[in-house]
């Protein structure tokens, strides 16, 4: 459902720009650098427009993300977000309400993060090289304990009604909780659905098949929290017979993080429920060269998309100039990928490739000095001089 449009000989894009908090805004300040760099060159306009959403245009008016922003958003064709999250606000109110909030609001039930390490950047892995840690985490990204329904209280007795709505389904859910004795209580309600299942794994499979990658492991706790995750299971194993090509692997999340760090080239497609997939590309991230390093992408193929960075906020880095800008920078190559402009992706992964190869400019996280702008000025040197692209 894209819906670009030609420009005389370019294609326009209209991209949704969302700085963030924290590092947020510095690391997006170089992305879009780089897609801007690149854009010239292979004839994309891109018009951007940037949305305030985050602590600071909260804590000033107390709004979060009006419903007016989606609806505008809807008509755009991609979202590039920073990373929302700010010590001076209650933990979940940003993250919920305003990333979470678009996830769920465009079903965007695809968190498509690849694991990589690039050659010159080393990983805390010491034997590994980037033959070896070169995989994606395919993460569902719309269901399991991120459904939002949850609640808390002191009392021998308690009711509420939830309402849970998603693009595939909408539910009442009645709590009823009648305790031998007063007691306090936090709960939180997970559940999937044979509909958002079935789909997130079809795309793993397609996934592997269009990338002609022999391999898909999915990862569940079916051993345990065996009525949630043994329907996962169950559709896993449905869906891969219809895939005969490709090989499967069934992994408890306890040892498949075990085998990230021993045996990380055991894995190409990893297909995850929402919360395990959370975890363990924070994981993939750091035997990748660090959580700086890492891309993610939100993806509704009939919808819109939302590309990011894998990491937070890092309020720690703020304002330092210190933040590693490459998973963003990576993040807008994913989002041109999307966007269906293969080439200009390219030149911008080439680009972020080259820099780390040479290793002459780091951030502090890969063990050198350079500030977060001066790596988004060398990839956008590196795309300028690479020898193939289109025009000058
Ligand atoms: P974080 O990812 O922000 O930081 C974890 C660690 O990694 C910190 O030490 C940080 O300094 C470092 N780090 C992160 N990004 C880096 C980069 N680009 N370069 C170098 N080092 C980097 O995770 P956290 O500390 O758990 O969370 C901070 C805030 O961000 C919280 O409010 C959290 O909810 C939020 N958060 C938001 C997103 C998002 O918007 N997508 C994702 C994760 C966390
Ligand atoms: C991520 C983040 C988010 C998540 C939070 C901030 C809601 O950790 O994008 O990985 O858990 O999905
Ligand atoms: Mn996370």
């Amino acid at each position: 459902m894209l819906k670009r449009k030609w420009i005389g000989e370019k294609n326009m894009y209209n991209i949704a720009l969302i700085p963030g908090d924290g590092i947020g805004p510095e690391v997006i300040r170089e992305g879009k650098k780089a897609i801007e760099a690149a854009s010239k060159y292979y004839d994309v306009k891109i018009n951007w427009k940037e949305f305030p959403f985050g602590a600071e245009h909260y804590l000033k008016t107390g709004e979060l993300l009006p419903d007016s922003a989606l609806k505008e958003i809807e008509n755009m064709d991609a979202i590039y977000l920073g990373a929302v999250g700010d010590p001076r606000v209650k933990p979940g109110i940003l993250e919920k309400e305003i990333l979470l909030k678009i996830r769920f609001y465009f079903d965007q039930f695809i968190n498509l993060r690849p694991v990589r390490l690039y050659q010159g950047v080393s990983s805390p892995l010491k034997e590994k090289t980037s033959k070896d840690i070169d995989f994606y985490v395919i993460r569902e990204n719309t269901e399991d304990f991120y459904i939002g329904i949850g609640g808390r209280f002191e009392s021998q007795n308690y009711q509420q009604k939830h309402i849970l709505e998603r693009g595939i389904f909408q539910t009442d859910i009645q709590i009823n909780f009648d305790l031998d004795r007063k007691e306090e209580i936090g709960y939180q309600l997970g559940l999937i659905t044979r509909t958002g299942t079935q789909r997130v794994i079809k795309y793993a499979f397609d996934f592997a098949k269009k990338k002609n990658l022999k391999n898909v492991s999915t990862v569940d706790k079916a051993n345990v929290l065996s009525d949630m995750y043994g329907l996962w299971r169950e559709i896993f194993r449905e869906t891969a017979m219809q895939y005969p090509q490709i090989m499967t692997d069934y992994f408890y999340v306890d040892a498949l993080t075990m085998l990230f760090v021993s045996h990380p080239e055991k894995f190409k497609v990893i297909v995850s429920p929402n919360m395990f997939g959370d975890i363990i590309t924070d994981l993939g991230a750091t035997i990748q060269g660090g959580i700086g390093m890492a891309a993610g992408a939100n993806i509704n193929p009939d919808s819109v998309s939302m590309f990011e960075p894998v990491h937070g906020s890092a309020p720690d880095l703020k304002n330092k100039s210190v933040a590693n800008p490459l998973g963003t920078i990576l993040a807008g190559a994913m989002m041109l990928d999307h966007l269906g402009e293969r080439e200009t992706a390219s030149s911008i992964e080439r680009a972020v490739a080259q820099i780390l190869q040479e290793g002459k400019v780091k951030t502090r996280d890969l063990g050198g000095k350079s500030s977060t702008q001066l790596i988004g000025d060398e990839v956008v040197m590196k795309i300028f001089i690479q020898p193939n692209r289109c025009k000058l």
